[in-house]
């Protein structure tokens, strides 16, 4: 394992809408780090194969569409060039996602990405934060912090809901909680790299704290670390 002060890994794993992509990116500001939202990874092969009239839920077509997303980002400048497409965001492609992220084939095409990512030490940055679902188990067990983020599903679904809203989308909580409840169900159960805490996870449930709080309890994780 590298030296924490050098280049420490952080991975935050937890459900949708648990607060650990705004987590990740706050972090990733606080301590200049840099971030790989790695669901978008998912979403944005999920995205091409929809493009495509394929079936998320088939192995060729997921794998299709993984392949086409590794040559994007292979040719692109930077990452979010190829993932910042805000098509990505909507619900319907989260669901095709976590779909094509049931797949074993398609989660070993996505991996290298990650793990390079993860180790990849770049000049003026002191680390890396990936957030997913597999981050602590499977693409990192080596992280020198890893965070399991929670949340009750009434409040992830509330706020699923009021991020719809405000992009003008026309949604009911149920549906919304249905629809979340459904995609946990997937992607809790699913027999490759299901979502759960590592052992060794610190875990957080931010149904009742503010960013801020998040925030601040994490930074006190990180700064144990470089203190031990
Ligand atoms: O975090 P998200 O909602 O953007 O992720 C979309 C889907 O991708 C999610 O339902 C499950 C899948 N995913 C995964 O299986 N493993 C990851 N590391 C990240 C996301």
């Amino acid at each position: 394992m590298t030296n924490p002060d050098e280049h420490m890994i952080i991975a935050l794993d937890g459900p949708a809408a648990s607060g650990k992509g705004t987590l990740a990116k706050n972090l990733a500001m606080a301590l200049n780090f840099r971030h790989m939202d790695t669901g978008a990874l998912y979403r944005a092969s999920a995205y091409e194969v929809l493009q495509n009239q394929g079936d998320p839920s088939r192995e060729d077509d997921a794998l299709a569409g993984c392949n086409t997303l590794k040559s994007k980002i292979l040719g692109a400048e930077n990452l979010n060039d190829v993932l910042g497409n805000p098509d990505l965001r909507k619900d319907e492609t989260g669901t095709a996602a976590s779909k094509l992220a049931a797949i074993p084939a398609a989660r070993e095409a996505l991996k290298s990405i990650q793990i390079d990512f993860a180790h990849e030490q770049k000049q003026g940055y002191g680390g890396v934060i990936l957030d997913g679902r597999d981050i602590g188990t499977v693409i990192c067990p080596n992280a020198h912090l890893k965070l399991y983020i929670e949340a009750d599903t009434e409040v992830r679904a509330k706020r699923r809901l009021k991020e719809l809203q405000s992009k003008g989308l026309d949604v009911t909580y149920s549906a919304v909680f249905a629809e979340m409840r459904e995609r946990d169900a997937r992607d809790t159960q699913r027999d490759t790299a299901p979502l759960h805490a590592a052992s060794d996870a610190i875990m957080i449930n931010t149904s009742h704290l503010s960013e801020e709080e998040v925030l601040s309890k994490a930074l006190s994780c990180v700064r144990e670390i470089r203190h031990s």
